[in-house]
């Protein structure tokens, strides 16, 4: 089985939603400490009425919630069913374009179509009381916790509303981008959009616990850049890498490209770093790299910032499914994990390598956002086994330097989400939860390892094939 077919055989179309039926446990035992709900989202569905999506970002949003009680797990999954996602399947025909694909029929029928179809795809999180499905470009969707069904688009009662002038026309769906931050004192959700208008802007969103949102911050941009994640520290500085990847949005409005492949990287350009604090924005700047995720970040005593980031050469072209599809080699989407020191006047970030291992999707223990921290987890591999595609779960220990791998080869590893264990002091102390997909046996497995250590728990299969890609989280309660 070639590289690519793997990867398309662990992302292939999922036809059935299941409603509450308990999983199997194969090995190990579940422990009855673990109580809550594992949420994940991703692209259900990478074809659409016969049309394969050119990008793996395009593919439908579809969740997926496994329940923990007693050493039991319940599994339920459902798309969302987004405006878009339900007007397709009425008319039977794909009628939206998306960030990487276009309606098939040509410039004709793309041009100036500007209503992108919503993915709600990236990310779901639960927060004042709801249960959102994230996708960077629009609108959360409220997501029913327990039957999963799409309650409705949400936009946080009117503040995600685009009311400039401009901006109401171009995008009139302020985006509420797919990763925010959790502070963990304060229970605040931060999170940014990137909007284009008039005056093209970065804004910052909080939203309190009890689910009241508003814009904190509206930060003018010379231009708009592909940002997809951030760092928020304990002290509350927002730090951004604006990594010279742009638009030309012209030819995207025009219908000429989907946005994605009119995406223009500047390699000899470096990354402009804004620490943006309640008074003023520092600026620093590193040598250009892509990054997708940072794994966390906070104030040193002595002033400087530290910032934990998969690093990657360029913009991956992996994801291009259908470059993929004709011959180009997929992978090569894992990153270097690296520590940026930014240091009070110095405007050049120092940047080291915290591990040669390639991995990505990083997660550590939530209680820490923002703080010091000294773990990390994320998929990975051993850097000398040279493979394409992810096969592991990695440790990292930040102080030491050392990485441990769990090595699944061949299966295939989604993203572990940390889960501390109750009433834990140490900051390793709990497990991770993640998908594996063997190709061998096209099996997709849930597994639970003994986070200090990567032991293994316990492993659970799946009735049916569950994407790997995107993002989940863990909410310690079990709904219905
Ligand atoms: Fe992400």
């Amino acid at each position: 089985m070639t590289i690519l077919q793997q990867y398309l055989e662990a992302n292939r179309q999922v036809e059935k939603e299941y409603a509450g039926i308990e999983l199997e446990v194969t090995e190990g035992e579940v422990p009855a400490s673990l109580y809550g709900t594992f949420f994940r989202n991703g692209p259900g569905r990478l074809e659409h009425q016969g049309v394969l999506y050119r990008h793996l970002f395009d593919g439908d949003g579809m969740i997926s919630a496994f329940a923990f009680e007693n050493g039991r797990i319940r599994y339920r999954n459902r798309y969302v069913r987004t405006r878009e996602f339900t007007e397709e399947e009425e008319a039977g025909r794909m009628l939206y374009r998306s960030f990487g694909t276009n309606i098939p029929g040509g410039f004709r029928r793309n041009f100036m179509k500007m209503r992108f179809k919503n993915a709600a795809n990236t990310n779901i999180i639960y927060h004042g009381g709801k249960l959102l499905a994230l996708w960077e470009g629009g609108w959360p969707h409220e997501i029913d916790p327990v039957t999963l069904e799409t309650v409705q688009r949400y936009d946080y009662n009117g503040v995600l509303r685009n009311e400039g002038a401009v901006g109401r026309i171009i995008q009139p769906e302020l985006p509420f981008a797919a990763h925010p931050r959790l502070h963990p004192d304060t229970g605040v959700l931060h999170n940014f959009g990137t909007a284009p208008g008039a005056r093209q802007e970065l804004l910052l969103y909080q939203v309190a616990p009890d689910g009241q949102a508003r814009i904190s911050r509206r930060i003018p941009m010379d231009k708009l850049y592909f940002t997809h994640d951030y760092v928020l520290t304990a002290e509350g500085q927002h730090i951004f890498f604006l990594i010279p990847v742009a638009f030309e949005l012209w030819k995207a409005l025009l219908g000429l490209q989907p946005p994605v492949e009119t995406l223009q990287q500047q390699p000899d350009q470096p990354i402009r770093i804004l620490v943006i604090d309640e008074e003023d924005i520092t600026e620093y700047e590193t040598e250009y790299c892509f990054i997708f995720h940072f794994a966390n970040g906070y104030r040193r005593a002595d002033g400087a910032f530290i910032v934990d980031a998969f690093t990657m050469p360029d913009f991956p072209l992996s994801f291009n499914l259908h470059k993929g599809l004709a011959g180009e080699t997929v992978g090569g989407a894992a990153g270097a994990l690296t520590r940026f020191t930014l240091e009070p006047g110095k405007k050049l970030a120092r940047r080291e390598s915290l591990s040669p291992y390639p991995a990505e999707f990083p997660a550590y223990n939530p209680r820490l956002t923002g703080k010091p921290y000294r773990y990390a987890w994320g998929i990975g591999d051993h850097p000398e086994n040279g493979r394409a595609l992810l096969h592991g779960i990695v440790k990292f220990g930040l102080e030491q330097r050392q990485t441990l791998l769990k090595d699944y080869y061949p299966r295939l590893t989604g993203e572990p989400v940390f889960v501390p264990r109750p009433g834990a002091e140490g900051e390793d102390e709990g497990w991770l939860l993640f998908l594996t997909f063997d190709p061998e046996e096209s099996e997709t497995d849930l597994r639970i390892l003994n986070a200090p250590d990567l032991e293994e728990v316990a492993v659970a299969r799946l009735p049916h094939n569950v994407p790997l890609v995107f993002h989940g989280s863990w909410v310690g309660e079990v709904f219905g």
